[in-house]
């Protein structure tokens, strides 16, 4: 047994790595500069610990750990002045990010401006709705024609031929940089396409790329492994495996064609340390750790949120903070609310999708009742300081319902039941539903499904019933206001619709999700400034909340604090800033609303109502909403 703490095995390896990176011209180079040094300083027992942990019982872990540190010694070296320059402005400013400035907006690149060039067109677009944050969507080549919307790549470093190349990419991150857009890119870290040449490699028999991946030459292990694991995609394949042409068997969560990477290997580690820190000189602010939660495997357990992972998210995010210090990370997982929060944390990922909020906005629509949202605010919504939520309204993705069973038992709901019904609700299979969405793995087996659609399809304006345009407004209202980065699925802001021709495409037909993933709605766009239009009102309606969260300095943190309306049809909550607070009210029936005045006693007799710009008299009467409305009082 090592009888040394670790800071003494840290400072013991740390000594071995500089002495040999002095071997090397460029190790000495590295090691000149003070920037980096200082930082390699701080972070290095954090790589270290780590490494020891996960790689320790290898006799080549410090060799790999000498790698590492050079490879990311070098990438300093190599990022931009102007970055270096960022990375400086972001230390003094630590918490830039939780500004109320802050707005983001998803598209995918072909779908919403053809390429890269279409993409950097329409930054003066970016710049009238207010964006300080793009996510595009995967864009580096992927196989052909299927490749699960880019989230199958092929090369971390080349950009897909007809969206444009590398310099252009890079070239349009400076672009945006000097419009005040972060870049946000995922980082596809779980999986590599079948087209990788890791993944090819391994499928010609190399032994050390085989290596990379999870492979078996038989089912046993396989087997062993699938009497715990779920399944993600039962629609491509039953299991966690499938099978090669050679008759090995390689672990592939998602789709076939999708292969997961082995990070029990320090090589795979390494590598992708260099494909995330060759993207950052690129210039990407952000990186959305895609499918963090399948990274690590252990028998017996279902490979889903395994500690390990929580490492490994360190470990990437401390070589960040020696090679791209103003890189931030935002983690998407999809999974209990118990498990997402695991991921939070300034020195995992500073930023997480709000899967749980997304789902109960939802959820409260369909119910009109906002009893699970509002306990979801009150419960689960603080998240550690330095942190914040990317609340979104919809994804690229479908919606699940990731409540927990256990909150919503409280609420006399049974979790299976419940679930079943908002399926039902949302596919527009219950009496009375306006939404129009459209199933997605449907597992009749497991009762598993989720939901694919756009927003104002789910919302009612497809099947043109009333209030859909309010319940559009309403969900982006909370979005805007609950706490941490509000994101805009381009498009839902002119109200755009379901396209089903994804059914017409033999690649597509199979993955609902296409559904809400249209191309640019040129016709609604045109129509945004004509307010007797839908796409009019819709866009009038998201621009004057964000021009209030803007001048809102209540609404920037991440925090919300719950407010019990006493209503169970209205949500409330709070946001208290230095000198004042917003008090964010929203209606979730179709018919008008009461809070009666004892819910406001303590407060001021009027606050203003931020949305419509009246004062309201909180001690006559109480307070009556429409269908729908939503109030922000600040007082
Ligand atoms: C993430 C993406 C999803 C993709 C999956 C596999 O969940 O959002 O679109 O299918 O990862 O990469």
């Amino acid at each position: 047994m090592n009888s040394l703490s670790i800071e003494q095995q840290a400072r013991a390896a740390k000594a071995y790595i500089l002495q040999e990176l002095r071997k090397t011209k460029d190790g000495v180079e590295i090691l000149k500069d003070e920037n980096f040094f200082g930082r390699l300083d701080m972070n290095f027992i954090t790589i270290f610990a780590i490494f020891a942990e996960l790689y320790g019982y290898r006799h080549d872990c410090l060799d790999q750990l000498v790698d590492l540190i050079t490879m990311c010694g070098r990438s300093w070296k190599e990022r931009d002045p102007e970055l270096k320059a960022l990375d400086k402005q972001r230390e003094q400013d630590s918490e830039w990010y939780l500004s109320n400035q802050m707005l983001g907006g998803v598209c995918y690149v072909d779908r919403y401006a053809k390429n890269l060039a279409g993409i950097k067109d329409r930054i003066p677009y970016f710049k009238e709705l207010g964006l300080t944050y793009l996510h595009l969507m995967p864009l580096f080549k992927a196989p052909q024609p299927l490749n699960d919307g880019g989230y199958a790549v092929s090369s971390y470093r080349d950009v897909q031929e007809e969206l444009g190349d590398i310099h252009q990419l890079k070239d349009l991150a400076t672009e945006l940089r000097k419009a005040g857009i972060s870049l946000v890119l995922d980082l596809v870290f779980n999986h590599t396409s079948n087209e990788h040449q890791w993944a090819k490699k391994a499928a010609q028999g190399d032994p050390e790329h085989s290596a990379m991946y999870w492979m078996f030459p038989d089912r046993n292990v396989p087997a062993a492994f699938e009497r715990s694991t779920r399944e993600i995609f039962p629609d491509d394949h039953p299991g966690s495996f499938i099978q090669l042409a050679d008759g090995r068997f390689v672990w592939s969560t998602f789709y076939h064609f999708q292969w997961d990477l082995n990070y029990s290997n320090p090589t795979v580690f390494r590598s992708m340390a260099a494909e995330m820190l060759y993207l950052a000189n690129i210039g990407v602010d952000f990186f959305r750790m895609d499918a963090v939660a399948f990274m690590w495997k252990q028998m017996n357990t279902d490979c889903e949120n395994l500690p390990e992972v929580h490492k490994l998210l360190r470990a990437f995010n401390a070589l960040c903070r020696i090679a791209a210090p103003s890189v931030l990370f935002k983690s998407e997982a999809i999974v209990h609310p118990d498990y997402v929060v695991q991921y939070i944390d300034r020195y995992e990922c500073q930023l997480s999708y709000n899967p749980l909020q997304m789902a109960l906005t939802w959820e409260a629509l369909a119910t009109r009742d906002a009893s699970m949202l509002s306990q979801a605010i009150e419960r689960r919504h603080n998240i550690p300081r330095g942190c914040a939520w990317v609340n979104y309204v919809r994804s690229h993705d479908d919606i699940g319902w990731t409540f927990s069973d256990e909150d919503a038992l409280e609420l006399g709901k049974v979790g299976s039941n419940h679930r079943k019904f908002l399926n039902a609700f949302f596919v527009n299979r219950h009496p009375g539903s306006f939404a129009r969405g459209v199933p997605f793995q449907d597992n009749p087996r497991t009762g598993d499904c989720r939901i694919s659609g756009t927003t104002a399809s789910l919302a009612g304006l497809e099947s043109m019933q009333d209030h859909s345009i309010d319940r559009v407004l309403l969900a982006y209202s909370i979005a805007m206001s609950t706490g941490g980065i509000p994101l805009i699925y381009l498009g839902d802001e002119v109200g755009q619709l379901n396209d089903y021709s994804y059914l017409n495409d033999p690649a597509k037909m199979d993955d609902s999700r296409w559904v809400n993933r249209p191309w640019y709605p040129a016709a609604r766009y045109a129509e945004r400034e004509d307010t007797s239009t839908v796409a009019g009102q819709i866009y009038a309606g998201i621009k004057h909340l964000i021009k209030l969260r803007k001048s809102t300095e209540e609404l920037a943190g991440g925090r919300a604090v719950g407010f019990y309306t006493g209503n169970p049809t209205i949500l409330g909550y709070q946001r208290p800033g230095v000198h004042s607070t917003v008090l964010c009210l929203c209606n979730f029936s179709d018919n008008g609303q009461w809070i009666g005045r004892d819910r406001f006693m303590g407060m001021p007799a009027e606050a203003k109502d931020l949305v419509s710009g009246f004062m309201i008299n909180l001690r006559d009467a109480g307070i009556q909403l429409r269908p729908h409305q939503f109030l922000w009082l600040k007082y």
